[in-house]
């Protein structure tokens, strides 16, 4: 894409009303758009990265067996009463609006209740076992504080995934899985080496629910980290039982502030019973099918990301998650024999299936070059004198501004 044609723009300026990094370095480089507290607007660079770490997630869930649904934002008021979630004294983020005959309807902030009762279309005997399905979609939680910009947001991009499973013995193999597949996604978004499977409250049979938690002074959590056996504790389970079951020593233990970017939950049979999902097992007998609840905040991922990468400069983007893998930058004028051979560059580049942002704009180069440091592109290829001359580009390597001087034939080879 073409710089000139882009109609975002970035600021020098954070803007006042935001104090999350996150959110200043996005708005200044034109990557979201803040509509309100907690609400905000993606703009083309900021979908861009959005729909890479969807991609990622969705493929890390297609191979555990996930299949892709989109359930509605509006929902039942009488499936959340019958597990007892429809009272704001019970669940405290609920945005609930009233039809014109007067009923009442929930907006989605979760969808365990209605994929459950919908799943009774579906799952009547153990041949209908396992399923396991997930979407991707904006929740609606009317949260009381949302001052970590896109990472607490009152309309936030989630993939749930939910798991129908006969038993414990299959449930528990599922949701290894997901542990291994959550861990992948974590991995190849850039930030495995600081993203630790916690231990914290909650589970229907099970003891706990498992954190995926993000080691970040930004971070809203207090965690105790156990490095060696990376896995940690969340404050809220840090008792000496629960040390002694996972075989560590309180002074093991580093408390560190920490970013929850994911959340799993073994319901059990609970809310199947509650709901009404029952399946014919081998002998004939009704049996509730178990559910496990498997949760990945997608934009909070990509705020994640920006707090603990980025650097003075602006935003800095792991190769997989990019909005482009380059930017390429003419120091040309227009017409001249630079932005010729920047013209022809971009050109093949795009023709070897490249994915670059091409900055062809009449700007000076020190106003080029911050605004490429603040945008954060992996690779800036630049295009000065010695290309036109020589054929000899400048690559700039964001994260560690390591410079090589390339070729135009070792360029397009790489
Ligand atoms: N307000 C929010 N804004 C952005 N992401 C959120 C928000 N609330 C939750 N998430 C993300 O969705 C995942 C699943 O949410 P869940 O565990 O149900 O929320 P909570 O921990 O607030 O009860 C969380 O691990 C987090 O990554
Ligand atoms: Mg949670």
């Amino acid at each position: 894409m073409r710089q000139s044609a882009l109609f975002t723009k970035t600021r020098r300026e954070a803007p006042r009303d935001e104090e999350a990094k996150n959110a200043q370095l996005l708005i200044r480089a034109g990557f979201v758009h803040k509509e309100m507290a907690g609400v905000y607007a993606y703009l083309p660079l900021g979908l861009a990265v959005i729909e890479k770490i969807k991609q990622i997630v969705r493929e890390e869930m297609q191979s555990i067996g996930g299949q892709e649904i989109i359930m509605t934002s509006l929902q039942r008021k009488e499936l959340w009463e019958m597990t007892d979630r429809w009272d704001d004294k019970k669940v405290d983020v609920w945005f609930k609006s009233t039809f014109k005959n007067g009923s009442e309807v929930g907006f989605g902030w979760s969808h365990e209740e209605p994929i459950t009762d919908m799943m009774k279309h579906f799952i009547s005997s153990y041949r209908d076992l396992p399923a396991y399905v997930y979407q991707f979609q904006t929740k609606l939680r009317n949260e009381l504080r949302a001052k970590s910009g896109i990472m607490r947001g009152r309309e936030f991009v989630m993939k749930d995934m939910y798991s129908y499973t006969a038993d414990e013995t299959a449930h528990k193999a599922f949701y290894d899985s997901a542990i291994a597949a959550y861990l992948r996604v974590f991995e190849r978004v850039g930030l495995g080496d600081r993203t630790f499977l916690t231990f914290a409250s909650g589970g229907a049979f099970t003891q706990f629910s498992h954190e995926f938690q993000t080691l970040s002074d930004a971070g809203e959590d207090t965690v105790y980290l156990h490095r060696a056996k990376k896995l940690a504790i969340n404050k809220e389970v840090l008792t000496d039982e629960v040390l002694a079951q996972l075989g560590v020593a309180r002074g093991e233990l580093e408390e560190a502030k920490a970013i929850e970017v994911g959340n799993i939950f073994d319901f059990g049979g609970v809310k199947s019973k509650q709901l009404g999902l029952f399946y014919k097992n081998e002998a004939g007998e009704e049996v509730p099918v178990h559910l496990g609840s498997y949760g990945i905040g997608i934009t909070r991922l990509m705020g994640t990301v920006v707090e603990a990468l980025s650097d003075e400069k602006g935003l800095v983007w792991p190769e997989n998650i990019a909005p482009f893998a380059l930017h390429l930058v003419s120091l040309g004028k227009d017409g001249d024999e630079v932005s010729r051979a920047a013209d022809t560059l971009y050109d093949d580049l795009v023709k070897a299936g490249k994915d670059v942002l091409y900055d062809d704009r009449d700007l000076r180069a020190g106003e080029k070059f911050a605004e490429s440091d603040l945008i954060g592109i992996p690779k800036r290829i630049v295009v000065g004198k010695d290309a036109a001359a020589n054929g000899i580009f400048e690559v700039v390597d964001r994260a560690t501004g390591a410079v090589s001087r390339e070729s135009r034939e070792k360029l397009l080879a790489k």
